[in-house]
């Protein structure tokens, strides 16, 4: 039997190319499959974690293993399971407040910088949670009606693109955490940086006038993705690669960092307020520079691209070079016409581009709407994916997010030019 025209079926990100399916059992089998990979990418990233490493919690912006782990398997089951299961028992009554991260249509709960005061419920605990979810979720996979399965479907499909974001969390919240232990310790002393591409290093012309911009209806994709507009795209260059080290160590040793002219007033109030004087995690030992990565402390690499740069340092290195950083939709141009080399799997690249809405953006209705839509206010767009994205999450439309004084994520950055 055909499947049905408007089934979803797993794409991209979560189960590599479209499968041509051809019935609903199979469009089943998928889903399961994909719940499946993503669920235990999860637990790969947190088995090098110790339990003690699981509970830490260095700033409040980052998140410990363990509730990175918990609050991926609530989101099933408070937007999955609950509505959609009429058979589902919550795994625990107290488990919701505790796990909830920022749906207020979805109840109260726990202080976000105080997620680290958690020692209980323990790791076992959110491991039989896990558990317990995981079993619901593919009884519903393989037994939702027909009639249900589109919207079944479509949220889970939702709550696996969740779970690999908060993968990404899980590498950027622990490595800040290591970065506080004098120790140095190694997520994965086997850990080796992303190679990034070689080539000449120029600026190439992006294509310009009236274009097209956000995502196109092949897959998956979060609702600030579109609604597909047109905007156009000025006379303008961008460079095929990223700023790599080497170009932000001479930015800081023409004195970058204390030279107010170069800065926003708002940055250069965090570079007083912070003592910056270098990206996050370099550490200068003797003459040397050194970075903590996820393979722990290293000598920074002149020729590896920047990484842990705040927007305000990107937009100041900008400036300094005489040059901007490049609009989003000047981005997204260039990266569908094949002109940046490095644009995934390294760092995720400031744009000058406030994140907004696009013109005709809803949001849902229900707090799944809450996803997206309530944080287009104060953040800058990043584009592209970092070396912390699980593999084909991201694509040439993904609108990342991020507080300009942000630098605990894999962020970097390339630059434009008008001339
Ligand atoms: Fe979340």
């Amino acid at each position: 039997m055909a499947r049905p025209a408007n089934l979803p079926v797993p794409t991209g990100t979560v189960s590599g190319p479209r499968a041509a399916l051809k019935s609903p059992a199979e469009v089943r089998a998928a889903w399961r499959d994909a719940f499946r990979r993503v669920r235990a990418e999860t637990e790969a990233r947190a088995a090098h974690l110790s339990a003690e490493d699981q509970i830490v919690q260095s700033m409040a912006d980052a998140s410990p293993t363990k509730w990175h782990r918990a609050h991926v398997t609530w989101f099933f089951e408070q937007f999955l399971l609950v509505p959609h299961d009429p058979d589902y028992t919550v795994f625990d009554e107290r488990f919701p407040f505790l796990f909830n991260s920022y749906y207020v249509a979805a109840g109260p709960r726990h202080a976000r910088p105080q997620r680290g005061l958690i020692t209980r419920p323990n790791g076992a605990d959110v491991a039989g949670y896990r558990e317990y979810v995981d079993a619901a979720v593919e009884r519903l996979i393989a037994n939702v009606p027909d009639a249900d399965a589109a919207r079944v479907f479509s949220i889970l499909e939702i709550g696996l693109h969740h779970e690999q974001q908060h993968q990404e969390l899980l590498l950027t919240d622990i490595l800040h955490a290591f970065a506080q232990n004098p120790t140095d310790p190694a997520y994965d002393v086997n850990w080796q940086p992303p190679r990034a591409p070689q080539g000449p290093s120029d600026f190439v012309d992006v294509p310009a006038g009236i274009m097209t911009i956000g995502h196109d209806g092949d897959g998956f994709c979060f609702d600030n993705e579109i609604p597909l507009h047109d905007q156009l795209i000025p006379e303008v260059r961008i460079a095929r690669h990223l700023v790599t080290n080497a170009e932000w160590l001479a930015f800081m040793r023409a004195g970058g960092y204390a030279t107010p002219s170069l800065w926003l007033s708002d940055g250069w109030a965090v570079v007083q307020a912070e003592g910056w004087h270098a990206p996050g995690y370099w550490r200068q030992q003797d003459d040397a520079w050194f970075l903590m990565t996820l393979g722990g402390l290293k000598a920074v690499d002149p020729a590896a691209p920047v990484v842990h740069v705040s927007y305000y340092e990107a937009d100041a290195f900008a400036r300094f070079a005489g040059k901007h950083l490049p609009g989003e939709a000047e981005w997204e141009v260039a990266v569908r016409a094949g002109l940046l080399a490095d644009a995934f799997g390294i760092a995720w690249q400031w744009t000058c581009s406030a994140y907004l809405p696009y013109p005709g953006y809803r949001a849902a209705e229900g707090a799944l709407g809450e996803y997206n839509g309530k944080f287009m206010v104060n953040q800058m767009v990043l584009r592209g994916s970092s070396l912390a994205t699980p593999e084909g999450h991201a694509r040439a439309s993904y609108r990342n997010f991020f507080c300009p004084p942000a630098r605990w994520q894999f962020s970097g950055l390339r630059l434009a030019a008008f001339d």
